[in-house]
């Protein structure tokens, strides 16, 4: 039996605040065999998003482990971290303060393989424009900079540079949320055809039940912090056995959209509340 390939064990996350410490994250453990998906649903505030940055080591948590492929992150210097990073990647909720706006569409995403040696600056722009290509974006695009695209275009740059790098585990936090619905189809369609050509593993945070119908294999349902509900996504979300869990189905989809209609075709852009 395979070590799963992200395991994330007792993981508490403070953050420092006015008079002593917030906690954030409190006790939380998972894990997602590789190349499979995980989904990360809950309420606003619950800490979905310190999740996502302990995983990617944008913030180090205060205690807990975090074994990616065997390695124990949690707690690796950024000197033993570089060159596992590209590994790694996140696609952000507000992909606008991430994406440089000196450059072009096509210099963004091609800037992770040029960090990651390809020399040949005609073949890391190849391989922008046909990622550009892939995330539904017109080849107009490649020269355009970020105050030039809307919302939604800027997130699929922004799924498209951390995909050029061809990490190995993709977070996507609230990735398609600020897509229209048949966009965010297309990118769901795109992110599964892409773990099935490669066995990327991604670890899903939305809002969306409909996503997490879509995309994942299991799902950990978070509250203030904790971890109240994991399984098998078509088990939790047809019986739930917690309340909260009834509570975001229930804020998600209306009950009679639900007789006999298969998951698949449950409706994708009823969104939880908050
Ligand atoms: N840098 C920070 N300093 C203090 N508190 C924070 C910080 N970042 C997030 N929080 C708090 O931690 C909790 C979890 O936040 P977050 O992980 O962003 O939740 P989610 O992504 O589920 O909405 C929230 O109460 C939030 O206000
Ligand atoms: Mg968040």
């Amino acid at each position: 039996m395979d070590e799963p390939f992200l395991s994330v064990e007792n993981l508490v996350v403070d953050y420092q605040v006015p008079g002593g410490s917030f906690r954030a994250v409190d006790d939380v453990s998972f894990s997602v065999d590789r190349g499979r998906t995980i989904a990360v649903v809950g309420e606003s505030g619950c800490g979905k998003s310190t999740i996502a940055k302990a995983v990617m080591r944008l913030i180090t948590p205060t205690s807990g482990a975090i074994r990616l492929d065997g390695t124990d992150i949690a707690s690796l210097p950024e000197s033993r971290l570089r060159s596992m990073r590209s590994r790694f990647q996140m696609v952000f909720q507000d992909p606008y303060g991430s994406l440089d706006p000196h450059m072009t569409a096509q210099e963004i995403v091609a800037e992770p393989l040029r960090l990651q040696g390809v020399r040949s600056k005609a073949e890391r722009h190849r391989a922008a424009a046909e990622l550009i290509d892939q995330v539904g974006l017109p080849v107009a695009s490649l020269d355009k900079h970020p105050s030039e695209f809307s919302g939604g275009q800027r997130q699929r740059i922004g799924i498209a540079r951390a995909l050029a790098s061809k990490p190995e585990l993709l977070v996507c936090d609230e990735a398609t949320s600020a897509l229209d619905v048949s966009v965010q189809a297309q990118v769901l369609g795109l992110l599964r055809s892409i773990q099935e050509e490669t066995g990327i593993t991604y670890v899903f945070i939305t809002h969306n039940l409909g996503v997490v119908q879509e995309i994942s294999d299991t799902i950990m349902v978070m509250q203030r912090g904790r971890v109240v509900e994991a399984g098998r996504t078509s088990t939790v979300l047809t019986t739930p056995a917690e309340d909260y869990t009834r509570k975001l189905r229930r804020a998600a989809l209306d009950p009679s959209t639900m007789q006999g209609v298969k998951p698949r075709h449950l409706v994708r852009s009823l969104s939880l509340a908050g």
